[in-house]
């Protein structure tokens, strides 16, 4: 499209501000500002203005079914044959690894991509490493190459790439790993005017987590996978370094039931607490975002005084490939069915006079999909309960809940679980947290039961000491 073509485009939308420096610019910084400004979708953009600030009603939620955890997974029929089918699945290759790196990790307030973040208690190894060796553990136990999907932002694309290339991959062979981008939205004033981040610059912010789904058709990451015979993915999120990045028992039930998108949860610790819970709206399964849970459901109890909306989000799901083609559609340029979020954020602007603005109060609007959404569109999906202990202790804030000091004492108490299982007793304080400082590598094991198995099978047992790591 010609540049003016362009402007009269912005002009019809009302957005002409967008260029508004236009005769004071380079020719390349004209160049990247047109190229911006062709990314900006403006019907959709006009769309989401339309809509923002429409009420939405929560009135009309129940709890979702849950599949609960029974007292033993492992002589529990249904739960062992959900295991050996899913453990044929991952054999046969059908289910890659997918995570979702593209948030900006403001709150944690690490300079970089969170997932080079270090998390582990005695070799202080980054999120990415966790999980790379997560699915090498995986792979050695299959016996199968596993694609992991990595979803970047335009912020983070670059290091995250030479972070793995300058880690050797973490150990993966290169073509099982696959990066894309996720897309952007503009950022709006409180007017739905544009915001511009610099006289050349649109002021752009990753489009949410759900943008993933687009994202992936777009850049021909999911395309790849099915080629190589994927049927799944499972997602999780940068910031959990407990999650079970492959999982048997999730994986049997998923296909089990014929689900197109499957999801974890565990019980919410209290009613407050920061996680989307599962809801049934109109028959309909949603996550319903803690901030918009009404305070009278979010606190409602059964007869037995259980809290009624309890089965809280953890972000890990199963999707199928070809849900996800249908959702974020198949056409590279059509559009995906996900709703957008409109969240009230500080965004640094450009004022009238040309002047770098950096606001103290809220003074833009931005626009994000959830990929929970697409919950409602995929047929017979499943909730499954997990144990928090065993698969969730996200690092989200520099300190307090969610911190890298909770996640690492998270991590402690399940070593402890697994040295006790195979008989050998970690020396802990008087609120169970263990005294040493020991880290067991995915490599060695995984879980409770892969770890007594390997800890038996090792002809010289390590001794018990602070900085024991087991691999
Ligand atoms: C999220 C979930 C919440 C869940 C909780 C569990 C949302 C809105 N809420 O909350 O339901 O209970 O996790 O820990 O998701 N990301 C991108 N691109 C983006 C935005 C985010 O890749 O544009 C990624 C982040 O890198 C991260 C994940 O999505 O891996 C979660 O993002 P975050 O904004 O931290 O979600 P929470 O508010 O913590």
């Amino acid at each position: 499209m010609s540049y003016e073509r362009l402007k009269q485009r912005f002009a019809q939308f009302g957005q002409e501000q967008v260029f508004g420096y236009w005769e004071e610019l380079t020719e390349s910084e004209r160049a990247s500002l047109a190229g911006q400004a062709t990314e900006v979708d403006l019907d959709e953009l006009q769309r989401l203005l339309d809509e923002t600030g429409r009420p939405t009603a929560e009135a009309d939620l129940e709890p979702a079914p849950c599949v609960a955890l029974p007292g033993d997974r492992y002589h529990d029929r249904t739960w062992v044959e959900a295991r050996e089918r899913g453990e044929e699945l991952l054999r046969d290759g059908k289910v890659a690894a997918f995570t979702v790196a593209g948030g900006q990790g403001t709150r944690l307030g690490f300079d970089g991509p969170k997932g080079t973040f270090p998390v582990t208690p005695v070799r202080n190894k980054p999120l990415f490493q966790v999980f790379a060796e997560k699915i090498r553990a995986a792979s050695n136990v299959y016996g199968v190459a596993v694609p992991w999907l990595i979803m970047t932002s335009h912020a983070n694309h670059d290091e995250t790439v030479k972070f793995f290339e300058d880690a050797g991959f973490l150990g993966l062979s290169r073509e099982d790993v696959h990066f894309f981008r996720q897309g952007r939205m503009p950022a709006v004033d409180f007017d739905g005017k544009i915001l511009l981040e610099s006289k050349s610059r649109l002021a752009m912010s990753p489009d949410g987590h759900g943008g993933s789904l687009r994202a992936m058709v777009r850049s021909g990451a999911l395309e790849k996978i099915r080629d190589r015979g994927v049927e799944m993915i499972s997602y999780f999120q940068v910031d959990n370094p407990l999650v079970r990045v492959l999982d048997p028992w999730f994986v049997g039930f998923h296909a089990g039931q014929g689900s197109e998108m499957s999801s974890k949860m565990v019980r919410k610790a209290h009613a407050g607490e920061k996680v989307g819970v599962f809801c049934l709206r109109n028959g309909r399964h949603v996550v319903v975002e803690y901030s918009d849970l009404p305070d009278s459901l979010a606190g409602a109890r059964d007869d037995r005084g259980n809290l009624r909306f309890a089965a809280g989000s953890i972000a890990i799901h199963l999707i199928n490939t070809a849900f996800i083609e249908r959702v974020a559609g198949g056409a590279v340029h059509e559009k995906g069915k996900l709703p957008f979020h409109s969240a009230k954020k500080k965004v640094p602007y450009v004022d009238g006079s040309g002047e770098v603005v950096s606001p103290s109060e809220a003074n833009a609007i931005k626009f994000e999909m959830f990929v929970f959404d697409a919950l409602p569109e995929a047929r017979h999906p499943l909730v499954l309960e997990t144990q928090r202990e065993a698969e969730f202790s996200p690092v989200k804030n520099a300190s307090g809940p969610d911190s890298v000091e909770t996640c690492i004492r998270d991590q402690l108490k399940q070593f402890a679980r697994w040295f006790r299982s195979a008989g050998v007793e970690l020396p802990v304080d008087g609120n169970g947290i263990p005294l040493y400082r020991v880290e067991v590598s995915p490599l060695f094991s995984t879980d409770r039961e892969s770890f007594r198995d390997a800890w038996s099978r090792l002809p010289e047992k390590p001794a018990i000491r602070d900085g024991l790591y087991v691999e």
